[in-house]
């Protein structure tokens, strides 16, 4: 005796067919990718952080989404060696962990990244130098007070821009890489942006996207290049985090402070080259993808507009 269904499938056009498998193909499809994201976000477990080395270096680490990732480190056990270009600011950050964790150990060294690149990867590297650096996060990055149309962009910005979020990144990168293609291990963290890895624009901050796309871009390469080295390199992409540089950002659903912000950052390390490590923004990415991209260029571009009006050029 057939099955009814198949019964009924034998009476159905070739089209009616085809559509139906089209429609079962789609929804195994979005069963899969949601499982998928349910684990990514929910169910795998993170690396063990220990296991890439005992140390853990983070740039930009006196403020915001740096200081949250070293503490968020230093509870995981890893010693750190904090960067930043305020060493007072620096030496704060580091006794506020240690109050927290005193058994971890901490460096740290100033360095402005706007400033003599060359020396201060010098530095770096002697500060480094025989200690079992395990993770790197490149977390340090600049970006216009104000939205700003290119021609607006002073020489100034422009070269810092470039010296903190491209030169000084790539130069830090070089200098640790070196260290774990020895050892073969460690994992490279690169603070990439929304704005450039996952909004089809974002108006009004050109130079600063564009950096932001050459981190991704750079990552993904590396990515490849490294990974038979046992190295894992990522780009991680924010959306918004309400910290000093986004002024205007208030915490809610979508935008977490930092030390909400940084459990997850730790979660993704070692897993894709190019992720998003807080579910809450992936779900954000989900459903901007429902919005036409004309559209949302559109309304990126007055809401940058409007910013502007509160926050004028100097
Ligand atoms: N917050 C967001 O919504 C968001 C969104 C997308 C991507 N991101 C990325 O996430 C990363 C961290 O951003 P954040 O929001 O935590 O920013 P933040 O609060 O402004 O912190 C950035 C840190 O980097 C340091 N830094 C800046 N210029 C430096 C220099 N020349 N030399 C040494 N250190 C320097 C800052 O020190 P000073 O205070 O002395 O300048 C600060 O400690 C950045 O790469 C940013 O592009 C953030």
């Amino acid at each position: 005796m057939e099955l009814p269904i198949l019964e009924t499938l034998r009476f159905l056009s070739f089209w009616r067919l085809a559509l139906l498998s089209i429609g079962l193909f789609q929804f195994c499809r979005t069963i899969y990718f949601f499982s998928r994201w349910v684990y990514v976000y929910f169910i795998r477990s993170p690396k063990c952080l220990l296991h890439y080395g005992k140390w853990a270096i983070v740039t930009g680490a006196a403020k915001g989404i740096g200081k949250a990732v070293a503490v968020e480190m230093a509870r995981k056990g890893l010693n750190l060696v904090l960067v930043d270009r305020e060493l007072e600011l620096l030496k704060e950050v580091a006794s506020e962990i240690k109050a927290e964790e005193p058994r971890v150990e901490i460096l740290t060294v100033d360095f402005d990244l706007n400033g003599d690149i060359g020396d201060g990867v010098r530095r770096l590297g002697m500060a480094i130098e025989g200690l079992d650096v395990g993770v790197l996060v490149n977390n340090a990055g600049v970006s216009y007070r104000v939205p700003m149309f290119l021609h607006e962009v002073g020489e100034e910005m422009f070269r810092e821009l470039e010296k903190v979020n491209l030169t000084s990144l790539t130069e830090i990168t070089q200098l640790v890489l070196g260290m774990m293609v020895k050892k073969k291990k460690g994992a490279i963290v690169n603070l990439g942006s929304g704005s450039a890895s996952v909004t089809p624009s974002y108006p009004m901050f050109a130079v600063y996207t564009a950096t932001k796309g050459y981190v991704d871009q750079l990552s993904r390469c590396l990515h490849v290049e490294y990974k038979n080295f046992g190295i894992d390199i990522q780009c991680q992409v924010p959306l918004f985090v309400v910290t000093e540089m986004v002024p205007d950002k208030k915490e809610n659903f979508f935008n977490p402070m930092p030390e909400q912000y940084a459990p997850p950052v730790l979660r993704a390390i070692g897993y894709g080259c190019s992720v998003i490590p807080y579910w809450r923004q992936s779900f954000q990415n989900y459903l901007s993808t429902f919005c036409l991209v004309p559209i949302f260029n559109e309304n990126l571009l007055y809401a940058a507009l409007r910013r502007r009006a509160y926050y004028p050029v100097d």
